[in-house]
């Protein structure tokens, strides 16, 4: 059997009784799916039966005013969404007629409607032969066809709804759709997958492979850190004075100049006034030049380098600084964006 009917053939006997599943009125469908959004389908229950009593149609809704609407939404927070339910079912009034559209390309316009939820209702309600991705599909797809593509990568949303498309039962999408949610929200599910009592599991790459609990992969959005490195360049003619980097942070163990970090860019008078340049440098510090900034990006860092070039000489050595003479420069192990700002002042 293809996976398509084994899926089916488990959601007709397994599938939970929800009360927006004995529909196709596209309105009812639309406030399930929204309320759905925000939270886990037990907690949406009563908020749906609350809200489908008090508005049994979209032109009760469109009538109903923000402050009764966002009162019946209370407690499922991003209040955004209740409000844009409202525009919403005010557009269906005045641009439809008060019928809820059905097909995507209306759908997709409306407002608090993004791609998942557009399909979704024109699958439910007219099935419209467009296959839903949510999280639950891509752990599905992800470990069913072995895919290690990361799921929010442009190159993996992309593959993952083609291959959704494929596997699509043109047929009967609606179920399908509604059967692939379901079956990764109970059976798929990400941790302790019933892989024992899977109907599929002999075509399972994740299974057959031992990777069920490393599909899908999604990249971390680690938030990218503003590093500003003020480097000073002190020499006494013929030697420059040089700092060896701890094994605690990125370019361990190697050279670079002395350094002073800052999480915002300072103004010379800002950075000279800071304690740690005092220390080193004294209070009379007498700037030459500060070369322009450079930026330099790693995998989680955007450092901006800059060289800050004085006629001082230090009045307090720390123990990691020393001074080297210039042409040793060339078999010290720096940093790449050291190097070249070293390069271009001595013509290394
Ligand atoms: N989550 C989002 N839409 C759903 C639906 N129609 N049924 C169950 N859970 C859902």
């Amino acid at each position: 059997m293809s996976f398509s009917n084994e899926l089916l053939k488990w959601y007709q006997q397994n599938k939970r009784d929800l009360p927006w599943r004995h529909t196709s009125n596209p309105y009812i469908i639309w406030l399930s799916e929204i309320i759905l959004q925000q939270t886990r389908v037990e907690q949406g229950l009563p908020y749906f039966q609350r809200f489908l009593e008090q508005y049994p149609d979209v032109l009760s809704f469109a009538a109903a005013a923000e402050d009764d609407i966002l009162k019946l939404w209370q407690g499922l927070g991003y209040y955004s969404r209740g409000r844009n339910m409202l525009k919403t079912a005010r557009t269906v009034v005045d641009n439809y007629n008060g019928s809820f559209p059905q097909k995507y390309d209306d759908l997709i316009k409306l407002k608090g409607i993004g791609e998942y939820t557009a399909t979704a209702i024109a699958s439910f309600s007219a099935n419209e032969a467009k296959a839903v991705v949510d999280g639950n599909v891509y752990r599905v797809l992800a470990r069913y066809f072995g895919i290690d593509e990361p799921i929010n990568s442009p190159k993996g949303k992309k593959l993952f709804q083609q291959t959704a498309n494929e596997l699509l039962n043109k047929q009967q999408p609606g179920l399908h759709n509604q059967a692939m949610m379901e079956f990764g929200a109970m059976l798929c599910k990400p941790k302790n997958p019933a892989c024992g009592i899977c109907p599929v599991r002999e075509g399972c790459y994740a299974f057959l492979h031992n990777a069920v609990n490393s599909l899908p992969v999604k990249l971390n959005k680690v938030k990218v850190r503003d590093r500003y490195f003020n480097y000073f360049l002190v020499t006494d003619g013929d030697n420059i004075l040089m700092n060896k980097r701890d094994d605690k942070d990125i370019w361990a163990n190697m050279y670079d100049l002395p350094l002073v970090e800052t999480d915002t860019l300072l103004t010379p008078e800002e950075l000279f006034y800071l304690p740690m340049v005092k220390e080193i440098f004294g209070t009379d510090i007498k700037l030459v030049e500060i070369l322009p900034l450079k930026k330099h990006i790693l995998t989680h860092q955007r450092l901006h380098v800059r060289l800050i070039i004085l006629n001082n000489q230090p009045v307090k050595l720390k123990e990691q600084y020393f001074f080297t003479p210039i042409e040793n420069l060339q078999k010290l192990a720096l940093p790449k964006i050291v190097f070249i700002f070293l390069k271009n002042i001595f013509n290394l």
